[in-house]
């Protein structure tokens, strides 16, 4: 039985065993309390030693450190302290594994950075079990949302040929011995020799696959890891992350924002429902923390306030141009304090969309119809001429959490963009081919998994919400 659930059971005189890992141990003369957790929950059972307990032996109990994997079995009583209503009174232990002094996760306040580099042992501490608790449910309830309204699960390909986003920021397979692949009769690589007989690569994202399921399922979503060759050392991107793209046939650019705020409202108010002892917990932890910082570098809104305050709240909807405009006007644009100067035309920088969300409306936004030039070639474009009908959702402390935008539905505009941003049609001629035969207007988007998880525990670096991170310079395992 998992400590969660032998927690929810009323004392009584049956027998329990409780398997997990040792967070503290302390002894009095004549009892010993060690505190256990199987990461089952945040909370850790505690298990009471009678020092005349003469079926444990005190070589055994001294062996008992933080750290170490034990099977206590005890009767299972109603608590002598606070903070927890029962406990186990041991009678007998097995101890799986002894940890040494120099096990690192000792029972102290430890810095992020030092347990990203015990990347390998951080799962043992209290606040990576409740991330990964969290992360967990985001991801089931995820898959909940969608199947509830009908969707469908399209597992779209890792290895691919196409470059979605036609960013260029590719991880290249090939079956090559790369140090001596074969050549053209000109010198360049033959990838018509490798084992897929062309150029391919990680996928940057699923969409355009997700765009045929879309065409023929209706509503179709993908929940995959994503690749992203960009070396960008921040705190918001991984090399490696998990995106859902849901793809809708018959929607428009309004039905699409719907959608996204629905459903990441859903996600949260799932945390919330699902998650309150890890989130209790990391709300504590964050409030500590700023204890430390001055007044004026403390968050307005506690985790759960702020969580709660997204999943009640509309989130804003206003156009690129509108956002240009109130950035025009900001103090910091008067003032030269931005560090890329505001124009109509310009990729918002993260200090513009941080100033819209966190100083001007106080609330997530949705930004639609971007500069055509700025977006992705598959974005359905405006009677003007000039914008397409994109929309980024922007969130408080996070920025970009989500893109997407209506497709263009219409063949030839298609292809002329195609060729405009220098794509060979021949690539990507089964994409085109659905916008011949039975075409449909149609809309998706991408919600970055991690940054979801980010805003949910109220972490700051996307190192510290996925279980293995893949930035540049780090692949430990
Ligand atoms: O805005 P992006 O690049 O959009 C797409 O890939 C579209 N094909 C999605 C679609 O319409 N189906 O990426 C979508 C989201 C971003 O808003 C961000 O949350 C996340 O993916 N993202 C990253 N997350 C972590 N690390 C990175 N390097 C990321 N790049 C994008
Ligand atoms: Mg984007």
């Amino acid at each position: 039985m998992q400590i969660k659930e032998i927690l929810t059971l009323t004392p009584a005189e049956q027998e329990v065993t409780v398997k997990g890992w040792v967070r503290t141990k302390r002894g009095q003369a004549a009892v010993t309390f060690i505190a256990i957790n199987d990461g089952s929950t945040i909370n850790n059972i505690q298990a009471v030693v009678d020092s005349d307990n003469n079926q444990i032996n005190e070589e055994t109990l001294r062996s008992i450190t933080t750290g170490a994997c034990v099977a206590v079995t005890g009767k299972l009583i109603a608590s002598q302290g606070s903070g927890q209503a029962v406990e186990v009174k041991a009678e007998k232990i097995e101890v799986y594994g002894t940890a040494d002094e120099t096990f690192p996760m000792q029972p102290k306040r430890h810095s992020m950075e030092f347990l990203r580099e015990k990347a390998h042992l951080r799962f043992r501490t209290n606040t990576f079990g409740a991330i990964f608790r969290i992360r967990h449910n985001l991801a089931f309830a995820i898959n909940k949302y969608f199947n509830d309204k009908g969707f469908f699960y399209l597992h779209t390909p890792i290895i691919t040929a196409s470059d979605a986003e036609g960013a260029g920021e590719m991880f290249h397979v090939t079956t090559f011995d790369i140090k001596n692949p074969p050549k053209t009769e000109t010198g360049e690589i033959d990838y018509k020799e490798d084992f897929f007989g062309r150029e391919t690569s990680l996928t940057v994202s699923g969409q355009l696959e997700g765009e045929l399921g879309a065409l023929a399922l209706s509503k179709i979503y993908t929940f995959g890891p994503t690749f992203r060759a960009e070396n960008s050392n921040t705190t918001r991107h991984l090399a490696e992350f998990w995106m859902i793209e849901p793809e809708v046939a018959f929607y428009e650019l309004e039905d699409n924002m719907a959608l996204a705020e629905d459903f990441v409202q859903y996600v949260i108010k799932y945390a919330l429902e699902n998650c309150a002892d890890d989130l209790a917990f990391l709300e504590k932890r964050l409030l500590d923390e700023e204890k430390n910082k001055p007044q004026n570098e403390r968050s307005e809104m506690a985790l759960l306030e702020k969580l709660r305050f997204v999943v009640d709240n509309q989130f804003e909807r206003l156009t690129y141009t509108e956002a240009i405009e109130i950035l025009l006007k900001s103090k910091p644009h008067k003032e030269k304090k931005f560090q890329y100067p505001v124009e109509w035309g310009i990729d918002l920088q993260s200090e513009h969309e941080r100033y819209l969300v966190e100083k001007h409306f106080k609330k997530p936004v949705i930004l639609t119809n971007y500069p055509r030039e700025i977006k992705a070639f598959y974005m359905k474009q405006d009677a003007d001429g000039k914008t397409v009908r994109a929309m980024d959702v922007l969130f408080p402390g996070i920025g970009e959490i989500i893109g997407g935008s209506q497709r263009e539905d219409d063949y030839e505009k298609l292809l002329t963009r195609v060729k405009e941003v220098g794509i060979d049609p021949e690539n990507i001629w089964w994409y085109l081919e659905t916008r011949k035969f039975g075409s449909a207007p149609h809309s998706g988007f991408g919600l970055g998994f991690e940054r979801l998880v980010l805003f949910v525990t109220g972490m700051t670096n996307i190192r510290d919400v996925i279980p293995f991170p893949r930035t540049p310079k780090s692949a430990e395992f």
